[in-house]
């Protein structure tokens, strides 16, 4: 046993299950990336205030699950809990909203939540995001959704579905709010849940407990009570997800973690992970830039699980990202020949190619195994009989054809074979 262990619930990707990772985060990143979204690299911690006053005080990633702590010069900081918040704060900084609208951004990297760990519940978690900031237009809530929607289809999966409701406007949600409350405090309820619905009414709405769902199922709901304004929004998502083939279940009761949601607000769910079924989520908020200290400009973007996309990939039988090591792996039979061929994998490297070398003294045979190993289609074997000679062993694993090559044309012939440009 190590005499170190990775920290309670945050994961280690280690080679293979690397390579998906980064095919996961890449493959969803690329998506964003076509939709004419621009990269966003923000600080892992902020400000503790940022979160209390962005995501709201009354949830429980704030109120729980912060990893905050005061810094040497005893200023509060916190690691982030979500994007969202950060790259408001950075725009507002920057004054990106004073340029051409929506600032379209995207963004990659790891949050910190100190949850209950299981399965698919990390406190480490990694996400990809896009925000879409300063333009209030259904059409780009739909391309939001469409955008998460084609990256995850880019992967191969297929198993989840998206949840979609709106959550209303300023106008209609105080009211809705007064009407749920006076229906829950009309029930019998214990003590926590009454506080929740003094604070978050909508959150009592969101109770996995059967007595509290049984006691709920009437609840007033706040797609029947919507604006005028909110409700042709939300009808013109809907139409543009139409249009674009993309499918969705309209759940009234949705209710997202995080306070600043207004109007749209989804969520893709994947049937194939237990309890922890949420791949990704997101919406439309329209008064957090404003909260932050900046123009009163809405926003909609969306936070992707790439932890929770590639256990939802395992339970689908997927894999992505699985690429041989290399394409040409070296086995040098003496000191001179390992100098050799040393020197024609940095040619071969330069010239786009994957290469790698038998190290340490493993003999014939032991070489011939890790070459196996690397998924190599090449071998390149030499002696010093060979170096003196001034030829290099090709060996094509895949046919098990050996020919002998001039070192001087070992580089062309390599490339030739593999039908690499070298560019
Ligand atoms: P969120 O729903 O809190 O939204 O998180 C987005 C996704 O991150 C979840 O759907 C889930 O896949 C993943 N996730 C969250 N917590 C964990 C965890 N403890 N372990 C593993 N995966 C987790 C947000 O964070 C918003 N910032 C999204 C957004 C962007 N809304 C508007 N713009």
């Amino acid at each position: 046993m190590s005499a170190f262990s990775a920290p309670k619930g945050v994961p280690d990707y280690v080679p293979p299950e690397s390579a998906q990772f980064v095919a996961v985060r890449d493959g969803l990143l690329a998506a964003a990336r076509r939709a004419g979204y621009r990269d966003i690299e923000l600080p892992v911690f902020e400000d503790t205030a940022l979160f209390a006053r962005g995501v709201g005080e009354s949830t429980d990633v704030v109120s729980k699950e912060m990893y905050t702590f005061a810094d040497r010069g005893e200023r509060s900081v916190t690691l982030r809990p979500e994007g969202t918040a950060g790259v408001v704060r950075a725009v507002i900084e920057h004054g990106l909203d004073r340029g051409a609208l929506p600032v379209k951004l995207c963004y990659a990297g790891p949050f910190f939540r100190y949850e209950r760990p299981q399965a698919g519940r990390y406190r480490q978690l990694q996400q990809v995001g896009v925000e879409a900031i300063g333009v209030d237009d259904p059409a780009l809530d739909a391309e939001v959704i469409a955008v998460a929607d084609a990256g995850f289809r880019s992967l191969g999966l297929e198993g989840f579905r998206l949840e979609i409701t709106s959550l209303g406007d300023d106008t209609c949600r105080p009211q809705y709010r007064e009407l749920l409350q006076e229906f829950l405090f009309a029930l019998d309820l214990d003590e926590e849940t009454r506080r929740r619905a003094e604070i978050n009414p909508m959150r009592v709405l969101d109770d996995k407990r059967p007595q509290i769902k049984a006691m709920t199922a009437d609840a007033p709901v706040m797609l029947d009570h919507l604006s005028d304004v909110a409700k042709q929004h939300f009808d013109t998502v809907l139409a543009h997800l139409d249009a674009f083939g993309v499918r969705y279940v309209i759940n009234p009761r949705l209710v997202r973690g995080l306070d600043y949601y207004t109007k749209t607000a989804f969520e893709f769910v994947h049937d194939g992970l237990g309890a922890q079924s949420g791949i990704g989520g997101g919406g439309r908020y329209d008064g957090l830039m404003r909260q932050l200290g900046g123009a009163d400009l809405s926003g909609i973007g969306f936070g992707l699980g790439v932890d929770r996309t590639m256990l939802a990939l395992r339970a689908e039988g997927k894999t992505v990202g699985e690429t041989a090591r290399c394409e040409v792996f070296g086995v040098p039979l003496s000191e001179q020949a390992k100098l050799r061929l040393a020197v024609l994998a940095a040619q071969l490297r330069a010239a786009g190619v994957r290469v790698d070398l038998a190290y340490g003294q493993r003999g014939l045979k032991g070489a011939m195994r890790a070459a196996d190993r690397s998924g190599a289609r090449l071998t390149l074997i030499a002696g010093d009989r060979d170096i003196e000679a001034g030829t290099v062993a090709v060996k094509d694993l895949f046919t098990g054809e050996q020919v002998d090559v001039a070192i001087t044309t070992v580089v062309a012939e390599v490339i030739s074979r593999l039908g690499v440009t070298g560019s």
